[in-house]
């Protein structure tokens, strides 16, 4: 995995939201085998960008997780088959090639998966511009995470069986509720304020998270440049940095903030899904864990790690839906504590196949006064006052 700063990639984000004025909601349906979900009358790629010729009907806000999801797939990145600030050019011989690849990867689907999104770029690519077509020496077993896009696939999602007889799915977000300190200790806790550090690429700075109940939350960076922050108000979620347009968070990336937002989260899992069931365990950490699986209505599966010993969760895996595969997000909590009756991880390392980054809290407080005024986004710069620097 490379070591990309997260703030690198989210300034890039930005930017590129601000260039092409990006704006969509999400919809349901394209016309291709196994197109991501959406809703009726948001805008689609063509209709946002200028030079889309084969992932036409795919939602214009999956446009950029699609573009994460073969940058990860190939470990490249953007220039590799971008020209620099010109997405639209089709310049260079990479772009041409996968343009032709897309079109492959849905022809293998279509006449061979029944249209279920089987294969994807990675399946081949494993990280690398050059597919490999000679077995390695010694290979990796496959995990859990990898096994989760056939697994999630509806012709598979209803006969899986669990042979062994350990705890259920059901047992087990009782056990970690339990663990984390029981509905009421939970329900008791109105906000959390906490301050620490971000480090990512071998560099190290304060960070601010205030969360309010029931879904409020706020964390700001303080970088040499200015502030970045990441929000959710309990419906819309941005990314801003100090003197720049915030960027607005869609689809699976505003899913995934309402999580990291839900200040009673442990209490909340069994509603969020329709089903979940037990994957068979794994070490993280050497220490043995649960894998549970929960599936969302619509909405791709999640992957939760439950310590063996402690029952306390220790890994969320989930996956945000692109137009060619699933791009997955792990974080690793540890450093548990207890606070007000209830245990909340010091410590998270957040890992995309971009990057990463670890969160360490030196000071937590709950319970303390935070005014909603927090969580109001800051208006737009003026024109007038130039951005940052
Ligand atoms: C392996 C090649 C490849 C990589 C790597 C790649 N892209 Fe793309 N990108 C494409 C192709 C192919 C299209 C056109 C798709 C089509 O015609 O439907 C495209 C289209 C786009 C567009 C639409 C441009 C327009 O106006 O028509 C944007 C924006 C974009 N990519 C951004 C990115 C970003 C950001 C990254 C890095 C995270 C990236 N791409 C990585 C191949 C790539
Ligand atoms: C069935 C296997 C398979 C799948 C699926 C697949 N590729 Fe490929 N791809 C290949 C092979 C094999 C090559 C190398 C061909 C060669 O060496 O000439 C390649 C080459 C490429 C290249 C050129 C790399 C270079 O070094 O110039 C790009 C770009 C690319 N693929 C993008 C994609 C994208 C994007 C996807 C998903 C939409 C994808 N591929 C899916 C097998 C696959």
């Amino acid at each position: 995995m490379k070591q990309v700063p997260a703030i690198v990639v989210t300034a890039a984000f930005i930017l590129c939201g601000v260039i092409i004025g990006v704006k969509a909601q999400p919809r349901p349906v394209a016309q291709m085998a196994a197109a991501p979900q959406s809703q009726a009358g948001a805008k689609t790629a063509e209709q946002t960008f200028k030079n889309i010729q084969v992932l036409k009907g795919v939602p214009a806000e999956q446009l950029f997780p699609t573009m994460q999801f073969i940058a990860a797939s190939l470990g490249v990145e953007c220039d590799f088959c971008h020209v620099q600030g010109a997405f639209e050019k089709d310049d260079k011989k990479p772009k041409q090639i996968a343009r032709k690849m897309i079109e492959m990867m849905y022809a293998i689907n279509a006449d061979n998966f029944d249209r279920h999104r089987e294969v994807t770029c990675y399946s081949c690519h494993r990280g690398s511009a050059r597919p490999l077509a000679i077995p390695a020496v010694s290979g990796e077993p496959a995990d859990t995470v990898a096994e989760v896009n056939t697994l999630a696939a509806p012709s598979m999602a209803q006969t899986e069986t669990k042979a062994d007889a350990g705890p259920t799915a059901d047992q087990l977000l009782d056990k970690y509720l339990q663990a984390a300190g029981g509905e009421a200790a939970i329900d008791k806790i109105t906000t959390r304020v906490m301050k620490g550090t971000i480090d990512f690429g071998g560099k190290s700075f304060p960070i601010d998270i205030y969360s309010k109940a029931p879904d409020q939350r706020i964390s700001f960076t303080h970088l040499p440049e200015g502030e970045s922050v990441t929000a959710f108000n309990g419906h819309e979620g941005w990314l801003g940095m100090t003197g720049r347009r915030a960027r607005e968070m869609h689809g699976s990336e505003l899913e995934a903030a309402a999580i990291d937002a839900d200040l009673h989260l442990a209490a909340h899992f069994k509603q969020m899904f329709s089903h979940a069931e037990v994957r068979g365990t794994e070490k993280i950490d050497d220490q043995p864990a649960y894998v549970v699986m929960g599936q969302r209505e619509g909405k791709p599966p999640m992957l939760l790690y439950f310590d063996e010993q402690s029952g306390l969760l220790v890994r969320m895996v989930r996956f945000a839906d692109t137009a060619l595969g699933l791009l997955p997000t792990q974080i690793d909590y540890t450093g548990y504590k207890e606070n007000d009756g209830v245990k909340v991880p010091l410590r998270w390392t957040l890992s995309r196949p971009e990057g990463r980054f670890t969160i360490q809290i030196s000071e937590i407080q709950q319970n303390v006064p935070v005014d909603d005024s927090k969580f109001v986004k800051t208006p737009d710069p003026e024109p007038a006052k130039s951005g940052g620097r």
